[in-house]
């Protein structure tokens, strides 16, 4: 098989970059080794930046998520066992985020690729790329038990951070950036409206807890949990009464209870791979960068990079130069650090280091203090929470 641009995976990225290139009139086939359930239901994201709706609305992906998708003008900071509201429309001259979770997103992204008719290959793992130094990029993958071989123009790695498209990267070539964090998260689904209408973040001396929401019926809330931890080691009692404790205030707001749907743990990570291209292969999303979950960014990165990728190839065939092209890994690498940098210093403020001293807890608490209590410093946690613009 031949195409324009090779998609490597089908999450958020690979998703959204062949809408894009569709819109653009270039073709694009999509490799993904999953199976089309898996992808639709594969509990992750909940929270889009202004910017990221934008992006989906102008690209015709965008109409269920205005009439079902959740606007929220503020978030909640929660210490002490008091509240505090962060209005960010008020800090950030009018952005906000909206709820709207990454499940939805790929259903409304594979239902317009598949009506427009373009090549969306399920149960097709990439095996290798090959050829990225070449103008002709080759993809190998596995399909129906029999290994193709895709040829491309281009490709992009969208393959998350357990793909194959990194290893491109000859030694030498690329360098990693990275954190391991000793805590993790525990993520619940449950059938019980939200007990608060905004995303309440809790910062607690047992850990972090977040109450945020998938839809006004179904609450989706997560803990503070070793590195580690067997989720089974969690029943469903044991988590409902960590989240009261974590979250309890001095006034009568109460936590709402109800039926568990799903339960996993997720590692967290700060990871950068630079540069973010090698020849012909340009690496987007998770395949590039991870970071920890606090600050909501890596579906807004994913979103970033292939907006730039598909920005940068419409130039070219409009105008024959190839600079925004060779300037994507730099163009991309400006934003995701903003967001690096934002998501370390959200999970700092918020969770409890296991090897924090008593002096480190006061600082972490008199940063809260301060943010609460500084307009410049809650508008600059607002400015990162709504996202940063894309250049
Ligand atoms: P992925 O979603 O990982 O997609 C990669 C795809 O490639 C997968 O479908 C995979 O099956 C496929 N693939 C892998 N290898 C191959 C191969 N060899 N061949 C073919 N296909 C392959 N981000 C936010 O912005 N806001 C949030 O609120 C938020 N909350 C989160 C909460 C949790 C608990 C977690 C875990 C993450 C959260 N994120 C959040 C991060 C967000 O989910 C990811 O950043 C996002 O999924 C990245 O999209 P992607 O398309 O780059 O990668
Ligand atoms: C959700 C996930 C996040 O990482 C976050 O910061 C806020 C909300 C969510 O899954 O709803």
């Amino acid at each position: 098989m031949r195409t324009t641009v090779g998609i490597v995976g089908a999450g958020p990225a690979g998703l959204l970059l062949a809408r894009l290139l569709d819109n653009e009139g270039v073709d694009s086939v999509v490799l993904e080794s999953r199976d089309r359930a898996y992808v639709e239901q594969r509990q992750r994201a909940g929270i889009l930046e202004q910017g990221t709706v934008d992006v989906l609305r102008d690209a015709g992906a965008g109409d269920r998520m205005d009439r079902e998708g959740l606007r929220h003008d503020g978030i909640e900071l929660r210490f002490g066992r008091r509240r505090h509201r962060i209005d960010l429309p008020a800090l950030t001259g009018g952005r906000s985020v909206t709820v709207y979770a990454q499940t939805e997103v790929c259903k409304d992204l594979i239902a317009l690729r598949l009506e427009g008719g373009g090549p969306l290959l399920f149960g097709a793992r990439a095996l290798a790329v090959e050829g990225a130094e070449t103008d002709r990029p080759r993809v190998r993958y596995l399909h129906e038990g029999r290994e193709e071989l895709l040829e491309c123009d281009y490709v992009v790695g969208c393959d998350g951070f357990r793909g194959v498209s990194r290893e491109v990267f000859p030694p030498g070539a690329g360098r990693v950036f990275e954190r391991t964090y000793p805590f993790a998260w525990l993520g619940i689904l449950a059938d019980v409206p939200p007990s608060h209408d905004e995303l309440v973040y809790a910062r607690h001396d047992r850990g972090f807890a977040l109450l945020s929401m998938r839809s006004p019926t179904v609450s989706r809330l997560y803990l503070q949990v070793p590195g580690g931890t067997d989720v089974r080691a969690w029943s469903d009692g044991r988590i409902w009464d960590e989240l009261e404790r974590r979250l309890e205030t001095d006034d009568d707001w109460r936590l709402r209870r109800g039926p568990v749907t799903a339960k996993s743990v997720t590692p967290m990570r700060s990871h950068v791979h630079e540069p973010m291209r090698h020849g012909r292969l340009f690496l987007a999303g998770d395949a590039a960068h991870i970071v920890p979950p606090t600050g909501a960014k890596g579906l807004n990165l994913a979103v970033g990079d292939v907006v730039t990728f598909a920005r940068a190839l419409a130039h070219l065939r409009g105008t024959g130069s190839a600079e925004r092209l060779d300037a994507y890994s730099a163009t991309c690498l400006r934003r995701v650090w903003q967001a690096e940098r934002f998501s370390y210093e959200m999970t700092a403020l918020l969770h409890r280091d296991p090897g924090a001293t008593p002096f480190e807890d006061r600082i972490q608490l008199a940063r809260l203090e301060r943010i609460t209590g500084s307009r410049p410093a809650e508008q600059d946690l607002a400015e990162g929470y709504a996202g940063f613009p894309l250049e």
